[in-house]
């Protein structure tokens, strides 16, 4: 048994290795390249030739203007991340502008990867997450905040969290991530739009609902 346990914990200590993200740097830069004969060594994505960085690698222009709108939500969104400033690879950051509409939402959704911090730079948001009641599971606690102008908050790692634009005016924030990769979970969505569905069953039992109910909502999701 405490054999099984030990190669257990070092089969996942390797795994983990081969599929490591935000580590600690152990270079100075590592540059993102697609191209393999221009890179040196890996630590995430391939690293250009540090010889060959250069300080566009380390630059973005952009961020004074908003992002693609998120259809329906009344919300868009600019990211920064190592696909479009190559020089944030390994680096365990990444940033984020949005701009909502009055009563436009970010819906909720969790950053398995990552903590979020918020400031807002136009606006008043409501924002809040959820943090499950360890004395009872069936329960959780809303931390929430009405932000306006300057003010900051933190969405701490995996819980799920909400942005809604309570405003009459455009609200822009931008949000800090610890991680070059923080990813992206919508909850309606990835439980109502998922390919294949969730069987009826299993999404009825589960909301306390009934099939015709549960086919409205995919409808509304998919
Ligand atoms: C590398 O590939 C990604 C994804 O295909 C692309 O978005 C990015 O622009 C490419 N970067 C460079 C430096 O070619
Ligand atoms: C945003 O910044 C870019 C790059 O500096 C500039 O070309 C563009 O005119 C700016 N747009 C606005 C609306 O300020
Ligand atoms: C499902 O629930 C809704 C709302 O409670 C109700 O109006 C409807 O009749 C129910 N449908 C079935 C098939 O039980």
């Amino acid at each position: 048994m405490l054999w099984f346990i030990t190669t257990l914990a070092i089969t996942a200590f390797i795994c983990s290795s081969a599929y490591a993200y935000d580590n600690n740097p152990l270079q100075d830069i590592c540059v993102a390249v697609n191209d393999s004969h221009a890179s040196v060594f890996v630590n995430g994505k391939m690293c250009k030739d540090p010889k060959l960085a250069t300080a566009n690698d380390f630059y973005f222009s952009g961020l004074n203007v908003s992002g693609n709108e998120v259809p329906g939500f009344g919300i868009a969104v600019k990211a920064v991340d190592v696909n479009n400033m190559p020089g944030l690879n390994t680096l365990g950051i990444t940033l984020v502008r949005a701009d909502l509409e009055p009563q436009g939402i970010a819906p909720l959704h969790t950053h398995p990867r990552a903590t979020e911090m918020i400031t807002i730079l136009e606006g008043t948001v409501y924002a809040g997450f959820l943090v499950p009641d360890p004395a009872n599971f069936f329960k959780s606690r809303l931390f929430s905040k009405i932000l306006n102008l300057g003010d900051v908050f933190v969405f701490p790692q995996g819980l799920i969290h909400f942005l809604y634009n309570v405003g009459h005016k455009k609200a822009t924030c931008l949000f800090y991530f610890n991680s070059q990769n923080p990813g992206l979970i919508l909850i309606p969505n990835s439980i109502f739009a998922s390919n294949p569905p969730v069987p009826d069953d299993v999404l009825a039992k589960g909301f306390q609902l009934n099939k015709s109910e549960i086919a409205q909502l995919r409808k509304k999701f998919s």
